[in-house]
């Protein structure tokens, strides 16, 4: 297995500085529902959420878990909820924030299911594009970094469950696939 790395974690804290920038200017509100969708998102979620306090924004921070993936490295397709959110978010301001749009399979799935809750609006931030490989045709509200259709992990992205602690963005080449 060779890890590669493509995105250091001094190139995400910026682009993270840059991406609050955008929200700040794009926002109709300072009071904001960061939605975090589990587990891919966590360590994103938690740098987005400091950098939005830094910029005076007021959160409500939650999480919903959905699976897409099985613990290899091609999408099943099929979305299931495995983890609720707790809060109300009607006539709120939602940002979700995830780790990659891949097939957006995903976040198609989750976008349907938080406007079903009414939301005052609703926004996209994904750290990683990869649209290569888009089946839905929807482009996140921000992007951190587009990528190329390899399999990354690390900084919240898993292979089997392995490297989401790695603070990079690293490419997985399985050895027989060389
Ligand atoms: P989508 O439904 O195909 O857009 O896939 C989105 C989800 O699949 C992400 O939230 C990730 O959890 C996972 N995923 C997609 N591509 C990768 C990758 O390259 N590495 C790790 N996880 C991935
Ligand atoms: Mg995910």
């Amino acid at each position: 297995m060779i890890l590669e790395p493509i995105i250091s974690e001094h190139e995400i804290k910026s682009r993270i500085d840059a991406l609050v920038q955008d929200i700040v200017e794009s926002m109709p509100s300072r009071k904001l529902t960061v939605v975090g969708l589990l587990k891919g998102s966590f360590m994103f979620m938690s740098d987005m959420v400091r950098a939005l306090h830094n910029r005076d924004f007021h959160l409500i921070v939650d999480f919903m878990g959905v699976s897409s993936y099985g613990s290899g490295t091609t999408s099943t397709g099929e979305i299931k909820l495995i983890h609720d959110l707790s809060v109300p978010l009607q006539d709120s301001h939602i940002l979700l924030i995830d780790d990659i749009m891949d097939t957006g399979n995903t976040i198609h799935f989750v976008l349907k299911y938080l406007m079903a809750k009414k939301p005052a609006s609703l926004k996209t931030c994904v750290l990683l594009d990869k649209s290569e490989r888009r089946i839905i045709d929807y482009k996140p509200d921000f992007i951190g970094f587009s990528v190329p259709n390899e399999f990354v992990v690390g900084y919240g992205l898993d292979y089997a469950h392995h490297h989401r602690e790695l603070p990079y963005i690293a490419t997985l080449t399985l050895e027989e696939e060389k």
